[in-house]
């Protein structure tokens, strides 16, 4: 049986009625779950292509199956912006899905429809966006095939593989290219590293990049931007983007202990493949609803029980050697040394008292020894009853922390008792850690046989998912540290509240070496893209191993206060010691009044790796905030105030680099002052190099 091959675009065909399966134009309904594959008629149409375009007409993804080959390519205003890229999934039991496939039928559809985030960096997300379903089956008319979902929104493309009931199946590789232009500037970490996602960026061609995390960022020559990632990784491997030849990048996902991809029975869908693409830098950060829009609705109801806010934490002392994790005599842990953390907490208007090394295993080489950590056994000068209990008090909840040094069967054996052990407690938000180097999560099998796997293989991402439906049950937030990336699942798991999932501020405290100046100057195009990051902002003693050592942080004091607009999190840590923040009470003013949840979010400006000037609008208020940091040059910034409410006059509290200020020679010059300002005037202010500006727009009562 052979196709009648027509040549006319899709969408016309179904309107002729031409194809008999699959041709109905379905209601709108975004949330469409995955398609049940459809039996292909006896009539067997091939269509020669099949075309999305996004809402505003700009963003077209065209698919082709020319010899059987599935492939797409995207343009932008017509340019081309990825070239045919091929497609296809290939499996260890064969019958792989990558070709002598045809297109044979397409369904259309669209959605514009508004949600709201329980928490977020804006309450309202739009999805707009328009849909094909298009088959893609045996060109001699056989069942064998897959559907390929694809959404065309405003600021980019989505697409995945929906592959129909064969039983088992296992992934040994994905063909999805993303071929580019290889002379694009690109911004990338190293993938399938030991040091996991915590790397700093390079900035080279893309014909450079060897193999890279998501999201990858790149400029083109005419300066559009564009950032490959994913979106909903759950039951698959993650993604990372290998280099086949000069700016032909290609999925390549990380293996399971058993070097298969991933492992799946019955139909399953691929996580989204994105293609996020903007006219500027700007655009591109403006643009990250994609991804959210790309996962399922909240699935665990009300996480009410998790608050957005500021936290502090028996934490940054054992990075600089102050306390020890472990027992003895600098134990960090203590029931007292906690007592004035929550204190500090209360006095400042912090919701949330972090406390690591609190419980039995930290003793001895924790780095290796994940299978010691006792997560329901407080060491003897902790006691979590009446520190629960004190916290209460004074309107502030402890933060748990389990690291888990990687061993996820360790942590998976105690985390219902452990959970239950803080809800009793009132504690509703921890920080996991999963310290291990990139191959070496440890998982023990049914035999007892320890396996070891990455940490952003499916046995991670299927980890995850059971960590937060348990800590759900009791009631409990998450915050990993060493996860596997943000592919925007807190929209269907909200208790999944921030991560870390790049070089965080730890690395100025422990070095090798610390962190560029320029890093927060690329994270809000690249690593921010994915989602909400702990990066633990506020460090206000700049040397505190001396002036002499390497590790410092490399920024000037207003950049430390910038970075809690320009880094998105629901939970902020105020991160130094409470006694560096009493050294400068003016400063830490920013960091009391700064919330952690907002009604809108905007980059204003940017360039990456140069620049970003963040503006956003606390939830449930009318004060406005602004975060602008700058890479190792001074900067100066003009800014219109538009996106202030019309009418109403603001008071602009300005923390500002001072005279002289330099993050090398002289980071501590700082010059906070105020002025009135509505949304009709102009603002313009100065960085110093390595520096930045943070404004709270504070409303006068109308
Ligand atoms: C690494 C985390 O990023 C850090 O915040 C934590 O203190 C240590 N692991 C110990 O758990
Ligand atoms: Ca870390």
């Amino acid at each position: 049986m052979f196709a009648n091959h027509i040549h006319i675009k899709p969408r016309l065909a179904c309107l002729a009625g031409l194809i008999l399966a699959g041709c109905a134009v379905n209601p709108a309904n975004p949330e469409s779950e995955v398609a049940t594959p459809r039996p292909v008629t006896e009539t067997i149409v091939s269509l020669e292509r099949a075309q999305i375009t996004s809402p505003n007409g700009r963003i077209s993804l065209e698919l082709t199956s020319a010899n059987g080959q599935p492939a797409y390519a995207v343009t932008l205003d017509g340019a081309e912006i990825v070239a045919p890229s091929r497609l296809g999934l290939r499996f260890a039991e064969g019958a792989d899905l990558d070709e002598g496939l045809i297109i044979t039928a397409v369904t259309e559809a669209s959605a514009d429809e508004t949600w709201e985030q329980p928490w977020g960096e804006r309450r309202l997300v739009r999805d707009e966006h328009n849909e094909l379903l298009i088959a893609l089956r045996d060109a001699d008319g056989g069942t064998h095939g897959y559907d390929l979902r694809v959404r065309a929104f405003d600021s980019g493309v989505g697409f995945r593989y929906e592959v129909p009931d064969t039983g088992p199946r296992a992934v040994v590789d994905e063909i999805t290219r993303f071929n580019v232009d290889g002379d694009a500037t690109a911004w990338w970490t190293p993938a399938g590293e030991f040091n996991r996602l915590e790397y700093t960026y390079k900035t080279t061609p893309v014909s450079e990049v060897p193999r890279a995390n998501t999201p990858l960022t790149l400029r083109l020559e005419d300066g559009t931007h564009l950032a490959i990632h994913e979106a909903a990784l759950v039951n698959y491997a993650g993604m990372w983007i290998d280099q086949r030849r000069g700016g032909e990048l290609e999925a390549d996902l990380a293996p399971r202990h058993d070097g298969v991809k991933a492992r799946l029975d019955g139909a399953f869908v691929t996580p989204w493949r994105v293609i996020q693409i903007a006219d500027d830098a700007a655009g591109l950060a403006n643009g990250t609803d994609i991804y959210l829009n790309l996962n399922e609705p909240n699935k665990l109801g009300d996480v009410s029980y998790f608050t957005p806010g500021k936290y502090v934490g028996i934490w940054w002392g054992m990075h600089i050697g102050t306390y020890t994790w472990g027992s003895g005599p600098e134990h960090g842990a203590t029931t007292e040394n906690t007592k004035d953390y929550i204190d500090f907490a209360a006095e400042n208007g912090f919701s949330g008292v972090l406390v690591e090394g609190w419980n039995v295993g930290w003793d001895g080489d924790w780095f290796n020894n994940g299978d010691l950590f006792r997560f329901g056994e407080p060491y003897p000068d902790f006691d979590i009853e009446e520190l629960g209990r004190y916290a209460a008090e004074r309107g502030v909840e402890l933060i748990g922390h389990h690291e888990t040094s990687g061993n996820i069967t360790n942590y998976e054996n105690q985390m219902e008792d452990a959970y239950a052990l803080y809800e009793a407690n009132g504690i509703h938000t921890v920080k996991t850690g999963y310290v291990a180097d990139g191959s070496d999560l440890k998982l023990v099998d049914e035999d007892g046989f320890a396996r070891y796997t990455w940490h952003d293989s499916q046995e991670r991402v299927e980890h995850d998912i059971r960590v937060l439906e348990a800590a759900h049950r009791h009631q409990i937030a998450i915050n990993a540290h060493e996860p596997a990336r943000d592919t925007g699942l807190r929209r269907t798991y909200p208790n999944a509240v921030s991560r870390e999932g790049a070089r965080g501020m730890e690395f100025n405290a422990w070095g090798t070496p610390p962190n560029t100046v320029e890093h927060q100057a690329i994270l809000p195009f690249t690593r921010m893209l994915a989602g909400p990051f702990d990066f633990t902002p506020g460090i206000f003693d700049l040397m505190p191993n001396g002036e002499e050592d390497q590790n410092r942080v490399p920024s000037t004091l207003a950049k430390q206060l910038a970075l809690y607009v320009t880094i998105y999190s629901p939970i902020q840590m105020a991160a130094d010691l409470p006694e560096n923040y009493a050294a400068h009470p003016d400063a830490f003013q920013f960091i009391r009044d700064v919330p952690t949840d907002w009604e809108e979010s905007i980059t204003l400006q940017g360039e990456v790796g140069d620049f970003v000037v963040t503006a956003r609008q606390e939830r449930g208020g009318q004060d406005w905030y602004l975060g602008a940091v700058t890479d190792e040059y001074e900067r100066k910034v003009d800014l219109d105030l538009d996106f202030l409410t019309p009418g109403l006059t603001y008071r602009a509290e300005m923390y500002l680099d001072g005279p002289g200020a330099d993050w090398d020679t002289n980071p501590y010059s700082i010059r906070i002052e105020s002025q009135e300002v509505t949304s009709e005037d102009s603002l313009g202010f100065w960085m110093a190099a390595g520096g930045g500006a943070a404004i709270r727009f504070a409303a006068a009562a109308e």
